[in-house]
């Protein structure tokens, strides 16, 4: 008897796999008690699951999944894991003699719920939250046994608020197709908003996944429609300063306020984003949405503006 479920939800590039435990004694209970909803696995495409194995264990990272190779009737997926921070794991899929819809095992379901699309493209980013003192630790890790870059670093001078403070580096690919920023917190006058992820997700894990649109504007009004809830807009003064912070921008201020969307700018252009609330009432994982126009970073200027935000919302859980 299996002792789970698994849907996979696709939208653009975009492939969301939601697993449920079928039995009280099933590891995907157990990581549910332990660190509620949250993200398990960060699956990368590569082109030979096997020896991505054997390299990244050969630099020294923990084996999640031994190489294995599963098929059915439209070919076959090699696969294989390891584990990153906490008990995140990265898995290695390699299915480039495959034609299936997603992995064996899977079979097509057809709902009678179909609204239409909201416009998201690729996942931009995911972001993990890493103890004290881990943050150097992980980013060695991911250049040492990964072969990935620090794009980007953010110290806590730079990231603050009254409260809380945190530091931050990108992680990156040499594609740049996969970037994994990491935090971790800092001290502040207050709890840092990343030690309270921590101690609700009881450890190391993923923070949020940052989810590409050509349309914000469309995009979240759509959300909005289906009821998904962003965190609260910052205050009129982060607007009335936006023309003199970010220059020109495509879009019409009034209508990025009525929203809560953010813009930061960079050396190559723009961005714009906006936050949701957390998945679930244990404030363990949210989602961004983003929107490029040149701008390759993450909006560090809006961190502020975030934090605030976030920070009105810790201090209503009274953990401020
Ligand atoms: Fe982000």
């Amino acid at each position: 008897m299996s002792d789970r479920a698994s849907y996979v939800l696709q939208q653009g590039k975009i492939r969301l796999i939601l697993t449920t435990a079928l039995k009280s004694d099933s590891e995907i209970a157990e990581h549910v008690k332990k660190h509620g909803d949250g993200v398990k696995v960060l699956a990368l495409w590569v082109d030979d699951a096997y020896s991505a194995f054997e390299e990244t264990t050969k630099r020294g990272a923990k084996p999640y999944l031994q190489p294995v190779t599963q098929s059915d009737a439209s070919g076959e997926v090699r696969m294989s894991g390891i584990y990153t921070y906490g008990e995140t794991v990265h898995l290695f899929i390699e299915r480039k003699n495959y034609t299936g819809l997603f992995l064996p095992g899977y079979r097509p379901w057809i709902s009678d719920y179909n609204p239409p699309v909201a416009g998201l493209q690729y996942i931009d980013h995911c972001v993990g939250n890493v103890g004290w003192n881990r943050m150097n630790e992980t980013v060695k890790w991911y250049e040492e046994v990964m072969g990935f870059v620090n794009i980007l670093s953010f110290d806590d001078k730079q990231i603050n608020t009254e409260y809380s403070a945190l530091m931050s580096k990108v992680m990156s690919n040499g594609n740049g197709y996969s970037k994994f920023p990491i935090n971790e917190p800092a001290e502040g006058k207050k709890k840092s908003q990343i030690e309270e992820y921590l101690e609700y997700y009881e450890g190391e894990g993923v923070q949020h996944i940052a989810v590409a649109t050509n349309d914000i504007l469309s995009t979240v009004i759509e959300l909005k429609s289906r009821g998904v809830e962003f965190l609260s807009p910052p205050p009129e003064a982060y607007y009335s300063m936006m023309p003199e912070r970010v220059g020109h921008i495509d879009e019409e201020i009034e209508k990025l306020k009525s929203l809560g969307i953010l813009v930061d700018c960079d050396e190559e252009g723009y961005l714009l984003q906006i936050f949701t609330k957390p998945v679930e009432d244990r404030p363990t994982l949210f989602f961004e949405i983003i929107q490029r126009k040149g701008a390759q970073s993450f909006g560090a200027g809006n961190f502020k503006a975030l934090f605030e935000s976030l920070e009105r919302e810790q201090a209503l859980r009274g953990n401020l």
